[in-house]
This record gives structure tokens, sequence and C-alpha cells, in this order.
């Protein structure tokens, strides 16, 4: 099959979060082995080129860029100049689009004072440059794998201006919701960015208006062929109004075409046996050197300091990662609301993110107040955070919602045990453990309170001190398989009924 997954982030050119990792991982596993007979896929990928990917390029030279041609863009009524620079990455072929004044910035949508204005016109000017790209290159895919809002209104396009010319008549679209509560909600008066599309045929409400406002999430659900989501659970959440940020009612009338396909992670990016940012290896058949990397992370973040040494806290003292954007979703809240009973425990903390301003305040506040327990780490840091998931024995994920989550299918990986609120994803993948049965994989939560979050983590802390059953719970995580193989033979098979239902042939 021909398969475009079109994005706005991908690892290892540009990533903010989880999305990158996914369509950074996928496309190498459909080309690699996703058909049935054990050949792959003709998979290629597209993205805009920001300054982060112009900076990975110049420091891997061998990704060099082999072509570039020249494209006129329809945008806002006029043509507008792009460049669609083409390389060889691992075994697939990734498209950059290029234009400096919408993409060449030190962040990809925001900055600290907000959302950057004219974030409609960039993504709508990509996602028709990635249909224009398609015609240049005389390559007509079979389906193009769109992902989020920046990327949603490419079935629009398809549907609308392109729906008479032969070159496009046979792609198909899916459309991957990585997290509705984003969704590219812009003024009306951003309808003019839609070049050929009169606006009075698409400002209603079975399509983009949206309480007198575009969506273009909603273009994507509403025009894309089949709309998933990355986890079952979070599929059915979606379509209740606690969950559904507006889009529920949309959602549930395309309820018999919405699937829920849990993400993977790169097994290659994401092991303890040969992860090149830790210092001490290890696998589930050797898992001592986990206890190295925590001596080393404690005494580097002088987290041995307060009322323990450094051996001593090896053993007795649990020390709790968390990884994440510092913003709502994460469940910062209900944990900021627990600090003060959670740090006079005998715990060590080690917390590394960004995000809203509320978080970093407060997070200073409680790094001075309780030094040498917990320790906080503002900014991106991927060498960090291999450290942290290698170096914690439980990992925090007490968020609001949870479409999927990587962090704790990475923790699972790394003999890190997550401590996760049941919602989407987490609760898709993490089972309390049971010391009787000796079942499960993490510790859950579900009612969205600090008491709550508080009460599981002293449930883990006493498990904990309990080594048969606490290793018996890092073995059931090890022991379980989250690469990407058995996710991407589900999209396959989404794929291929993707193109069934363009040819109308229904299931
Ligand atoms: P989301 O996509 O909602 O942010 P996920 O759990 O799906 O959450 O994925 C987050 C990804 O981003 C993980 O790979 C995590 O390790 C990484 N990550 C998040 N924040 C940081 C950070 N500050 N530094 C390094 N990696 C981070
Ligand atoms: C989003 C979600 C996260 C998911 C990621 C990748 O950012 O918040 O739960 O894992 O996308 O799909």
């Amino acid at each position: 099959m021909k398969i475009l997954i079109a994005t706005a982030e991908a690892v290892p050119f540009a990533k903010t979060g989880g999305l990158a990792d996914v369509t950074g991982a996928l496309p190498l596993v459909l080309a690699e082995r996703g058909s049935t007979s054990g050949k792959g896929h003709d998979v290629r990928l597209v993205l805009p080129q920001y300054a982060m990917t112009k900076n990975w390029l110049a420091n891997n030279p061998q990704f060099s860029v082999q072509k570039i041609i020249g494209m006129d863009v329809p945008v806002k009524g006029i043509l507008i100049k792009g460049i669609i620079e083409e390389l060889k990455y691992e075994n697939i072929t990734v498209y950059l689009i290029k234009n400096d004044d919408y993409f060449l910035r030190d962040e990809l949508y925001s900055t600290q004072s907000g959302d950057y204005d004219d974030n409609a016109e960039r993504f709508i000017f990509f996602s028709r440059a990635v249909l224009e790209m398609l015609k240049l290159k005389d390559w007509s895919p079979d389906v193009i794998h769109l992902n989020d809002w920046q990327a949603a209104t490419i079935p629009l396009f398809l549907k609308t201006v392109y729906k008479d010319d032969p070159f496009y008549s046979s792609i198909s679209t899916i459309l991957t919701i990585h997290n509705l509560g984003y969704q590219g909600v812009f003024p009306s008066s951003e309808l003019n960015l839609f070049s050929g599309i009169n606006p009075e045929e698409i400002f209603t409400m079975d399509k983009l208006e949206f309480y007198g406002k575009i969506n273009l999430l909603k273009a994507g659900i509403v025009y894309a062929d089949i709309v998933n989501t990355v986890s079952p659970k979070y599929a059915q959440e979606i379509q209740l109004p606690e969950c559904g940020y507006g889009l529920d009612g949309v959602l549930k009338q395309r309820s018999h075409e919405l699937y829920g396909i849990i993400n993977g992670i790169d097994y290659d990016i994401w092991n303890p046996a040969t992860d090149k940012e830790i210092m001490h290896h290890y696998s589930l058949q050797c898992p001592e050197n986990k206890r190295l990397n925590k001596l080393n992370l404690i005494d580097n973040f002088h987290l041995g300091t307060k009322g323990a040494t450094s051996i001593s806290l090896l053993d007795d003292i649990p020390l709790i990662g968390l990884v994440g954007r510092l913003a709502s979703q994460k469940g910062l809240d209900i944990l900021a609301e627990i600090f003060e009973p959670l740090l006079f425990m005998d715990v060590r903390l080690i917390l590394l993110g960004s995000g809203e301003e509320k978080y970093h305040s407060l997070l200073q506040k409680i790094a001075k107040k309780y030094r040498g327990k917990i320790s906080v780490n503002f900014g991106y840091n991927e060498e960090l955070a291999h450290r942290i998931y290698a170096s914690s024995d439980m990992f925090l994920m007490p968020s609001h919602y949870e479409p999927c989550g990587l962090g704790q299918l990475i923790s699972l990986r790394y003999g890190t045990i997550p401590i996760v609120r049941e919602t989407g994803g987490l609760a898709d993948t993490i089972e309390e453990f049971d010391p009787l049965s000796g079942k499960g994989n993490g510790f859950t939560f579900t009612e969205y309170s600090g008491k709550a979050l508080l009460q599981t983590i002293k449930r883990a802390c006493y498990i904990y001190q309990h080594k048969t059953d606490w290793k018996r719970c890092v073995a059931n995580g090890m022991n379980q398989d989250y690469s990407w193989a058995s996710s991407a033979m589900e999209y396959v098979k989404l794929y291929r009924r993707a193109v069934r239902q363009r040819q109308g042939k229904g299931d």
C-alpha cells in the first residue's frame, strides 16, 4: 500500500509531545514489515520544516536533503511560495514543507505569551501544500493518514476543490485524534484562507462551524473517511459530553467509523539494555543495574541529603518520577494539592517538564521549601527524561484525561511502576497490582482528587517495602509488549477499510 503520514511533528525532526513519538515510529514499522506478506509498504512522511528541523538536519548530515522542488500554494485567494525538501530517513521518504515566514520560528505552535496568531494560516497552508505536493511528485497514495487539527483540513480540500480531479479521486483519508483538548478553533474571518471554497458552503453546523467560529479538527471529523483515536477507552470517552469538548455530538454521529488503536513506543529508542542516555544498562533478566542509575541520579540531583544517605535511599526510599507537559490535563492541580503530605513521607521526587506558568511558580516554591526531597527541572530535556524513566521506582501520571499516554508505556519498559488515574489509555494499559494473585503492572485510582492520588501513592509505597511483591509487579510490566508491531497491523487494517470505503465497497 502507498501511505502518506501527514503531521505537524515527528521524531526526530520536530517534537513537542507524544504526537511526534507516534508519527516518528509508526511509519518506520509500516515500511519495514507492514504487510501480511512480510513486504513493507511504501510509506512517506510529510511535516513542516521548523527551525528545530533545520538544526537536526545540520547535526545529522548523513540524512541530507536530496531533492528540492518549488511550489505555489493557494491560500487566502493568492498563491504562496513553498518548497518541498525530500530526503531518505531510515526506510522511508520524508517531505519537509518549507516556508520560512510560517515555520522558521523558535517554537512550533506557541510561545510563553500564547499561540502564534497566524496558526490557522500556517497549517491551512501546510495542509494545502501536502495535496499540491502529491501532484508535483506524481505520487498518489492509497491513504493519507492525517494527525490532529493541524492536518485535519486535508480531507475537506480533497472533497471540495480537488473532487473532480482524477489524480486525487482514489485517495482515502484517516484522521487520528491524539488529543481532543486541542481543536484548532479560529474566528470565522479565517474562512477566507480556504482558497477556492465558498465560505457559505462550509460554515454550517454539520461542517466547520463551531459556536460561531471555525473548528479545523471538526473539518477532519466530518470529511475524513475514517476517524480514530489512540486508545479504545478514549474513543468511547470522547463521545460523552464530559470529555467531548463540544465535539461529542459530531463524534457520536460517526461512531460506527470511530476506532481506538493503542499507541506503541519505539523499542529501539526506549530500551534500558541499550539506551545511550543512561549510564548503566539493564534488562528483565539482569535488572540489578537499575539501582545504579538511581544512585547516580539521586547523587547528581542532590536528593540524598535530607535524612538519608544515598546508599540507604537505594532500596528503602522510593524515587518517584514525572516527565511531561505541565498542564492541567496531566493532573498537576491534584498533585499540587498533596505536595505537603507527599513530601512529608519517606519518598524522593524528580520532575521534568514545562508548560503553564502557574505550575512553574508553584513547583519553584515547593522545590525551595523541600530541597533535598524534590528536584524540579524545567524545559525539554531528552537525556534527563531517559534517566528519570531508568532511575525512578515509580512514575506519576495522575491525568485528568489521557488519550493514550506514552509515559506509562515507557515506564513499564524501564521497570518503573506507573501510578495513574484510570482514564483513556491509562485505563487500557495499567492494571492495579494485586499481591494475592501477583497480577497487575501498576497502581490506579478513579476519583479525580488529591486524596485519591495520595492514597494510591501510599499503596504503592507499601508494596515497595515488600520486595518480592514489588519485583513481581516490575517483572509483570517489563514482560509486556507495547512495541509498535501489533498496533501497526491495526492501522494497516484501518487503512484497508478506508480504501474500501472510498471505493464505495463498504466493509
Ligand atoms: P503528551 O503527548 O500528551 O504530552 P505522552 O505521554 O503521550 O503525552 O507523551 C509525552 C512524550 O514527551 C513522552 O515521550 C515524554 O517522555 C516526552 N516529554 C514530555 N515532556 C518532556 C520534557 N520536558 N523533556 C523531555 N521529554 C518530554
Ligand atoms: C497526545 C495525548 C497523549 C498521546 C499522544 C500520542 O498528546 O495527550 O495521551 O499519547 O498524543 O498519541
